[in-house]
């Protein structure tokens, strides 16, 4: 990958329009909500700066495949679950290629990511079972292309920053920052944007989470985050 500074080195050209900043925007930054989508879309620059500082900054984790190799984003396939865990060991989150432009990262802006617990009670993909995911077809109870918790039906729409569009939540999911290398087509996790749900989520479940990651739960992740199908972490993906 290339410059550790890419953000920092995009937020300080956002003003910028020369062409030596455009260069330094090889790196695409973008965040999976439209609203920070437009930091990738350098005609929106004016406003780039002021929207990349609501991005909270953790570490900056490249997304890696089963072999710990960073993962080609044009591999992924479309409207498929795809987890990792970010910021933290035990904080799920979901990678989604919606096979077609919605502001987000990667060669046709497809590639978005958001923090995997309900906004609602917290539901979240454990390794027993998840009821939240992306629904690729519509069912009885929502829409294609949703993000759906069958816990009790909250529907987000992941196209337009994973806002509420029906069910009982009423906060969208925290999006996660996704930074795109177009060079070797990987992809990296810099931060979250929107209301985290991170701190109701450790006290909520610090029995099970201990059981599952032992001390490790609340541990920032690093380096890398580990990309897997939400079929492959979850033995159970409710259907509704
Ligand atoms: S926990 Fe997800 S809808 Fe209630």
């Amino acid at each position: 990958m290339q410059s550790q500074n890419a953000f920092e080195n995009l937020c300080s050209a956002a003003g910028d329009t020369s062409p030596a900043a455009n260069e330094r925007r090889e790196f695409l930054l973008a965040c999976s909500s439209t609203l920070l989508a437009s930091v990738a879309l350098s005609p929106l620059v004016a406003s780039a700066a002021s929207q990349a500082r609501q991005i909270k900054r953790y570490s900056n984790a490249i997304l890696s495949d089963s072999l710990g190799d960073p993962l080609r984003a044009s591999t992924l396939k479309p409207l498929t679950n795809y987890i990792f865990h970010y910021p933290f060991a035990s904080t799920p989150c979901l990678l989604i290629d919606m096979n077609r432009d919605v502001g987000g990262v990667g060669k046709r802006k497809s590639i978005v990511a958001f923090s995997a617990i309900c906004s609602h009670k917290l539901a979240y993909p454990a390794k027993e079972v998840s009821f939240i995911r992306f629904q690729a077809a519509a069912s009885a109870k929502s829409q294609a292309e949703q993000i759906h918790c069958c816990a009790d039906h909250s529907v987000y729409d992941p196209s337009a920053g994973a806002k509420v569009i029906a069910g009982p939540a009423t906060a969208p999911l925290a999006a996660i920052a996704l930074e795109y290398d177009a060079k070797s087509d990987a992809l990296r996790a810099l931060g979250t944007a929107g209301a985290e749900q991170f701190d109701p989520f450790f006290a909520k479940y610090e029995f099970k989470l201990s059981m599952e990651y032992g001390a490790r739960a609340k541990d920032r992740v690093q380096q890398r985050a580990a990309v897997q199908e939400l079929t492959q972490f979850c033995r159970n993906v409710a259907q509704c």
